[in-house]
């Protein structure tokens, strides 16, 4: 039967997704850590390919393992097509989906916290023809949703249409798969919980009981993150965009 396995990498408070269906022995990593050996041992283990990695958006809290499990696996690198970055992947929109035998993954736009950032729906079509989970990367957390002060960041505007006019149309028990916990740098009053579903976050979910974009807004000022200048580094090394390098002077002779 397919399944979902959740790794939580306790150092930056990341939580990676190893989905599979072992019946047709096809394998996906969603928001790999750089330690790869994990996913490679556990597909190992099911006998099954990797046959995609997604990364959710450009990472700017740790380093992505999406070109090293990419190098090692063979699977392309799947990621929001307004990605800019220096290296091959696969560009994906909405409604695009990615085949696991039994399982689909498919592509929701969620710009906000990153331009480029998107969510995956998972169904299990053993079980229906509809989604059950969402892996909603640094789009919306238990118990917060993703900062918009990363280099790179949508608007508020953004943020809002995308919580409020895509993932709050889900139905309820769609399980919710967040790319992080307390601890993270990415949002602040994430839960230790490390799944939930879409219909406790419309309940409980502060950010989510602004009714007006207006009390969003709000919200947003009267909740701000501690300042993550490294930020800027980690997306440099994630884009693997070559930097720019500063001309020395000449020197006098
Ligand atoms: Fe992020």
């Amino acid at each position: 039967m397919p399944y979902i396995k959740q790794f939580q990498n306790e150092k930056s408070s990341c939580l990676s997704y190893y989905v599979c269906c072992p019946g047709k022995a096809k394998c996906a990593v969603i928001d790999p850590s750089d330690n790869v050996g994990l996913y490679i041992d556990q597909a190992g283990r099911d006998f099954s390919d990797i046959v995609a990695i997604i990364d959710t958006h450009i990472h700017g809290d740790h380093i992505s393992g999406a070109r090293k499990l990419s190098e090692i696996s063979g699977a392309p690198i799947y990621m929001g097509k307004s990605s800019g970055v220096g290296f091959q992947f696969t560009p994906v929109s909405d409604g695009d989906k990615i085949d696991l035998g039994n399982v689909d993954l498919e592509v929701m736009r969620t710009p906000g916290h990153t331009t480029e950032s998107i969510s995956i729906l998972y169904t299990d079509r053993k079980r229906a023809s509809v989604p059950w989970g969402i892996f909603s990367g640094d789009t919306l957390f238990v118990g917060d949703i993703g900062r918009l002060d990363f280099s790179g960041a949508g608007t508020s505007e953004q943020m809002h249409d995308t919580l409020f006019g895509k993932l709050l149309s889900l139905p309820d028990y769609v399980e919710l798969y967040p790319a992080h916990y307390v601890g993270s740098v990415c949002g602040k009053g994430m839960s230790l919980k490390t799944y939930s579903t879409i219909g406790f976050e419309r309940r409980f979910n502060p950010a989510l009981q602004c009714i007006s974009f207006e009390e969003f807004e709000r919200y947003l000022l009267e909740n701000p993150l501690e300042p993550f200048p490294a930020h800027l580094e980690f997306k440099r090394i994630n884009s693997a965009l070559q930097m720019e390098v500063p001309t020395a002077p000449p020197r006098k002779s």
